[in-house]
């Protein structure tokens, strides 16, 4: 099998780094602060195994009770497990093309069949009548384009699906929209979240899951006995106890990402509407991929993704301010 190819992590520094889609400003205050009272002897226990603290403050956060939260090494854990959990042997399972990369390699892991469906011509819904899976992975918004399906469609989508149905939210707090109502309600649906992106702790992995009960409770019947370390459950606790700062750092992003998607229009480059804090974005005259080439000559790191639907654009994080002049500066000044 072709394994996961995870974004660079570069190992020089200076590079202004828009290829992961991490948040550029720092997490909230309090983790500073649990991180500073953390004793080191506590880490000669075990961590708590089922993350209680966590779990609780996750499930205030989303108005649902605990034992509809799971909470995961990043959601790529999550994504893992959901792949264990919800897939017979004989099973399948079901994304769309393009969306998340690692969709197929999990189904390649797991050595089942993939049932990938076409986005349309402009990475829309296309949904074929009568499609069948045991489990469909929907990112929404979706990456690699940042775009959103309209809610009504994937509500009816849910409520017809015969298989388990996650929606992965990595990038929910930068959008107008969200499915938790669909995971509180639909005994089928779970709606996953991470705080590796609006919440600035990409480097922890914590990520988590709401759905009902049954599902949640299968996944932890498969899951390593300490799947969240000690360090990690402390300062996720600290974060999701201070939403106001990711919130007011999301608007921050979606205000750049607006300039930013004026600002590319003006130099003539095709930008998806993203309801994220990356766009997708195709350059009016040179190819992608020299741009993406050039960039990192002027030590800026973007993503680019080879491939039929996906080789003639760029993916590019919203950045601070300075970062996003400085892409602008020379992009300009590339002339592409
Ligand atoms: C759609 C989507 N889902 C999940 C993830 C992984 O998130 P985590 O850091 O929680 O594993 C990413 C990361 O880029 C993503 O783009």
């Amino acid at each position: 099998m072709t394994g996961y190819t995870p974004g660079e992590q570069p190992k020089v520094s200076g590079l202004i780094k828009l290829n992961t889609n991490e948040n550029p400003y720092p997490p909230a205050p309090g983790v500073f602060s649990a991180l500073r009272s953390v004793d080191p002897a506590r880490l000669r226990l075990y961590p708590d195994p089922v993350s209680s603290a966590l779990r609780k403050a996750i499930a205030g956060l989303n108005k649902c009770s605990e034992d509809m939260v799971f909470v995961g090494n990043g959601s790529d854990e999550i994504l893992a497990l959901c792949t264990r959990a919800f897939v017979e042997d004989n099973g399948s399972i079901g994304y769309f093309n393009p969306s998340y990369s690692l969709y197929p390699s999990l189904a390649d892991i797991r050595d089942v069949e993939k049932r990938p469906v076409d986005l349309g011509s402009g990475f829309e819904w296309a949904m074929p009548s009568k499609y069948k899976a045991s489990l469909f992975l929907l990112a929404r918004p979706n990456a690699p384009t940042g775009m959103n399906y309209p809610l009504r469609t994937v509500s009816s989508f849910c409520a017809k699906f015969k298989g388990v149905v996650l929606i992965d939210e990595a990038y929910a707090d930068f959008a107008s929209d969200n499915c938790m109502a669909l995971a509180r309600t639909r005994k089928n649906v779970l709606v996953m979240r991470t705080l590796s992106k609006s919440f600035s702790l990409a480097g922890i992995r914590v990520g988590y899951v709401i759905g009902h009960k049954d599902l949640i409770a299968a996944l932890f019947k498969i899951k390593d006995s300490y799947n969240l370390d000690y360090l990690a459950q402390t300062l996720a606790l600290a974060a999701v106890q201070d939403v106001a700062v990711m919130k007011k750092n999301s608007a921050k992003i979606i205000a750049s990402r607006q300039r930013l998607t004026k600002e590319l229009e003006k130099l003539g480059y095709f930008v998806c509407k993203s309801q994220s804090n990356f766009l997708f974005v195709k350059p009016p005259r040179m190819k992608a991929a020299e741009v993406f080439r050039k960039l990192r000559e002027r030590k800026i790191l973007a993503r680019y993704f080879p491939g039929k639907r996906t080789g003639d654009y760029l993916r590019i994080t919203v950045g601070t301010d300075a970062e996003v002049n400085r892409l602008l500066f020379e992009l300009r000044d590339l002339k592409n």
